[in-house]
């Protein structure tokens, strides 16, 4: 494992659970000793609440041995590395490895987002490099994309299938494309969450109508528990990058105000002390007022309905498209993805087979209303169109020109 970090942290302790030997390297000696720290202090809360004997946690320490060197892991049969999300330093480490590591070891990446093929290419060895993309916390959660490279051979994917298998993951197929499949597919219900809420639905509404839909916590709530400032500088990063971008101001706000979730005791809502229950508050319905007056956005009343079809219909929008380019293998590995990634409700079957319910002719009608509505990113996909013209269950679509 390279990057003690808190996904190498993660990766390492889901092998260290089903017996595999692990050989954990970073940078330095410090930042080492404190991601062991970490995995120990993350096994003794296990220990402490009871559900792991503090025997089974020494024995799975005990599999893994910290390390300082790049020679001291050339013999492992597999290395997966977790370091910076920063091409440069992915670079420098594959070439590393590549130096290293002996023939016919396998070489994945845990990156989120970047170009598998980038990251190959500095290797001699492109064939054996594929993505293996672990969700956090990586050593609970079982969704376990595997990124296809236009070079890494059918062998390095399949075994990178099976290891996600051996360590009680569900794997899933995934092409080499921006955020893979299962964040690319979230990424549209992200968006229309914070644009609804300029349109005048109210966190609090938007997160009971997804919590009586079935998840266990709606998403606002769940952004104030990861954290508002997480995507705030990638927003503004890529607001720097490109003028069309199309930020959310008001959670940006919301940061700069120090409102950063339930760290700083408030965010999209207020917390008592010691508590973890979000309490509306009405100091944040002024910060929306405010800033969608100050962009001229109107604001009105969503029903319930609405709101659940925004966000949903939105991402089976792109889940089409991922499907239209050959990204994923079938529809249904979306649906795995997102009941094993995104805590969608298992009675639902998943994303396309929910929207199944619905009936793909009612889905397009409503999504080729919104992009006369909203524009651009409501464009509905082609094989949605066909879909809906044709008759069928997109739950049952097959991606296009997966090789
Ligand atoms: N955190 C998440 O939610 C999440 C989810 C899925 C994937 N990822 C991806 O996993 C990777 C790691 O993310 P993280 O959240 O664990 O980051 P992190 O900052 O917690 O850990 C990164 C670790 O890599 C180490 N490192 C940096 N350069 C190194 C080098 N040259 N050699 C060895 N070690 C080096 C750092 O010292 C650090 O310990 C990123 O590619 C990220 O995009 C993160």
């Amino acid at each position: 494992m390279v990057g003690a970090g808190t996904m190498g942290g993660g990766i390492t302790m889901s092998f260290a659970d089903f017996g595999f030997p692990v050989k954990l390297l970073d940078a330095s000696p410090e930042v080492l000793a404190k991601g062991m720290q970490r995995i120990r202090d993350n096994y003794a809360v296990s220990v402490k609440r009871g559900s792991l004997a503090q025997e089974e946690m020494d024995k799975r320490l005990a599999l893994i041995e910290p390390v300082e060197t790049y020679e001291a892991i050339a013999e492992c049969d597999v290395v997966i590395e977790a370091v910076f999300e920063q091409m440069p330093v992915k670079k420098e480490v594959f070439a590393k490895l590549d130096a290293v590591m002996k023939p016919g070891a396998l070489l994945y990446s845990n990156t989120s987002a970047l170009d598998i093929d980038e990251i190959a290419n500095v290797t001699r060895r492109p064939e054996v490099v594929a993505g293996t993309h672990f969700f956090v916390p990586a050593n609970v959660m079982k969704t376990f994309e595997v990124v296809n490279g236009a070079r890494t051979s059918p062998a390095t994917l399949a075994a990178a299938m099976k290891l996600g298998r051996d360590i009680g993951k569900v794997s899933a197929y995934a092409g080499n494309c921006d955020g893979f499949v299962a964040n690319r597919s979230r990424i549209p219900f992200n968006l229309e969450q914070g644009l609804m809420v300029e349109e005048g639905a109210l966190p609090e509404q938007v997160d009971k109508v997804m919590v009586d839909f079935g998840y266990p916590v709606g998403p606002f709530a769940v952004n104030d528990m990861s954290g508002l400032d997480i995507s705030y500088d990638t927003r503004k990063r890529r607001a720097a990058a490109d003028p069309n971008y199309r930020g959310l101001p008001i959670t940006d706000r919301l940061v700069e105000m120090g409102r950063l979730g339930q760290k700083t005791g408030k965010g999209w809502y207020r917390y008592e002390k010691g508590d973890r229950t979000p309490i509306v508050d009405p100091e944040v319905h002024g910060v929306i007022k405010e800033v969608a007056g100050q962009m001229g956005i109107e604001q009105r009343t969503f029903s319930d309905e609405e709101i659940l079809r925004r966000l949903l219909f939105s991402s089976v929008n792109e889940a089409c498209k991922i499907l239209e380019e050959g990204k994923a293998l079938r529809a249904s590995d979306i649906d795995v993805m997102w009941l094993n990634g995104f805590g969608f409700p298992r009675y639902r079957g998943g994303l396309m087979f929910w929207a199944d319910g619905i009936g793909a002719r009612e889905v397009y009608n409503q999504i080729a209303a919104w992009h006369q509505r909203y524009g651009a990113r409501w464009r509905p996909s082609r094989l949605l169109q066909e879909l809906a013209e044709r008759g069928g269950l997109l739950r049952e679509l097959k991606g296009r020109m997966a090789r």
